[in-house]
């Protein structure tokens, strides 16, 4: 690849990938947000949820129309609305007057969110080379790591004020902003082009992204694989392809009911939970947390093409079953007082560490590996849908589980679910590492059932 085009990829791929960062940010910034909201509002638990999964519904809904939204009207246009929508939600958040009003623009923000979950990733993936593909899928889940990281330390950098939510929300507009321009300026996916019939707009974007000499063969071969491509949904659901859509919509299940997002959104109240009491040294622990989560979503990134899939969700969900466990203990004990701050920070911080080098990645990888070509993007588009349904109600459901299991069988509850996953994952997950994605087709379309699916 020359090296101009190779500038211009990694530009391309940075600005699509802003919408990972800003789906990080906006999901990562009510952890800090919420003690604010809370105090100032007197929310029960029940209102809490609700300011907490505002966004999750939103999201829940804008990935169920991604798909067809992408298809059509471009890849591009969809990134530049959502774009849009992050920033209108961004402010209108900030100037909320009233919690309902904070419900309904955070809603905004997760429409934009659920739709650049699964546009932002195919744009990406219809730009670049094979060769760079796999590591950009990955990419994607660093930059959620990244914009979480990012909402946490602007969490830590207000919370000396007394209106610092305001600010927190506010400034997820400055990204939004940036990816409306950067895409405005970026050509439309050519696969799509293509699709659409306008080879010469097609053909001048090609021209950004590879040499002269090959840009005849591409349109040939996407022409060629787009006629393979529209798989319907009834194709989908096909006795075939079940065991791979019951593959993605479980690990979608596992993601979520594994208890990620009551960490990633509630840390800082789960540290109050465990006795610190000034919201600040809260948010600032959460940054730890935020930080590991990114530095082992980079060494995940190294190892799974080395080591597999498989052994790094086996790693990953004892780690985390292992550290669930003993945070429910630490709450079970009585007595624990200065040693279950300490003990609640450690397994909290083993906990991402063992998440982000499993099913962190390896989720939207798998998804993006194992459906058959023709049905792809509407099979991914399910397991998306599914993910954002599954993290809506743990978010929606965590305060009250604490309150009706103690807080102790609430996250050993998280870790019994751990354990299951475990299971599953020997049982039915597919080792997918070398294989080429014809193969895995190949599998499936011989139809040996779900054991032999996972002993591919
Ligand atoms: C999950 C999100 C989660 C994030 C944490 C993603 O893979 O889908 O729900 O918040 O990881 O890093």
């Amino acid at each position: 690849m020359k090296k101009n085009t190779r500038t211009f990829l990694y530009i391309t791929a940075g600005i699509a990938a802003l919408a990972g960062l800003l789906f990080g940010y906006d999901t990562g910034v009510i952890s800090g947000a919420i003690l604010f909201i809370k105090d100032q509002f007197a929310l029960s638990s029940g209102s809490v949820q609700r300011v907490v999964s505002a966004v999750l519904l939103g999201a829940v809904f804008g990935a169920a129309v991604s798909g067809a939204l992408a298809d059509r009207f471009g890849r591009k246009k969809v990134l530049v609305v959502t774009a849009f929508l992050f920033a209108i939600g961004a402010v209108g958040a900030a100037f909320a007057a009233s919690v309902a009003m904070i419900i309904v623009f955070r809603m905004i923000i997760g429409v934009a969110i659920g739709v650049a979950s699964y546009t932002a990733p195919l744009y990406i993936s219809e730009i670049s080379p094979p060769e760079a593909r796999g590591a950009l899928v990955s990419l994607n889940q660093l930059m959620i790591t990244c914009g979480i990281v990012v909402s946490y330390l602007v969490d830590l950098a207000l919370t000396l004020g007394t209106n610092e939510w305001r600010w927190m929300f506010g400034l997820g507009a400055l990204p939004a902003v940036v990816l409306l321009l950067g895409m405005t300026a970026l050509s439309e996916s050519p696969r799509w082009l293509i699709g659409h019939n306008r080879i010469d707009e097609a053909r001048a974007a090609l021209k950004k992204i590879m040499a002269e000499d090959r840009i005849n063969s591409e349109i040939n071969s996407i022409q060629q694989s787009l006629v393979i491509k529209t798989g319907s949904w009834k194709e989908a659901l096909a006795p075939w392809v079940r065991p791979a859509l019951f593959v993605g919509i479980a690990l979608a299940f596992f993601q979520q009911v594994t208890g990620i997002n009551t960490i990633i959104y509630y840390a800082p109240t789960i540290f109050e939970f465990a006795g610190f009491s000034s919201h600040k040294v809260s948010i600032l622990a959460t940054v730890g947390v935020g930080m590991v989560n990114v530095f082992m979503t980079l060494v995940a990134i190294r190892f799974i093409d080395r080591l597999g899939r498989k052994p790094l969700l086996y790693i990953g969900l004892i780690g985390m079953a292992a550290s669930l466990g003993i945070l429910g203990l630490a709450f079970y004990l009585p007595g624990m007082m200065g040693a279950l701050k300490i003990l609640t920070v450690l397994s909290v911080l083993f906990y991402i560490a063992s998440f982000a080098i499993s099913l962190g990645p390896i989720f939207w990888l798998i998804i993006a590996e194992i459906y058959p070509l023709k049905v792809r993007g509407r099979a991914m588009s399910l397991a998306t849908l599914a993910n954002w349904l599954f993290n809506m109600i743990v978010a929606s459901t965590f305060l009250t589980l604490t309150e009706k299991l103690g807080k102790a069988g609430a996250f050993w509850f998280y870790a019994a679910v751990c354990i299951v996953a475990l299971v599953f994952c020997y049982l039915y997950v597919p080792e997918t590492k070398g294989h080429t994605l014809e193969d895995i087709e190949k599998h499936l379309k011989r139809n040996k059932g779900l054991k032999a699916f996972g002993e591919l």
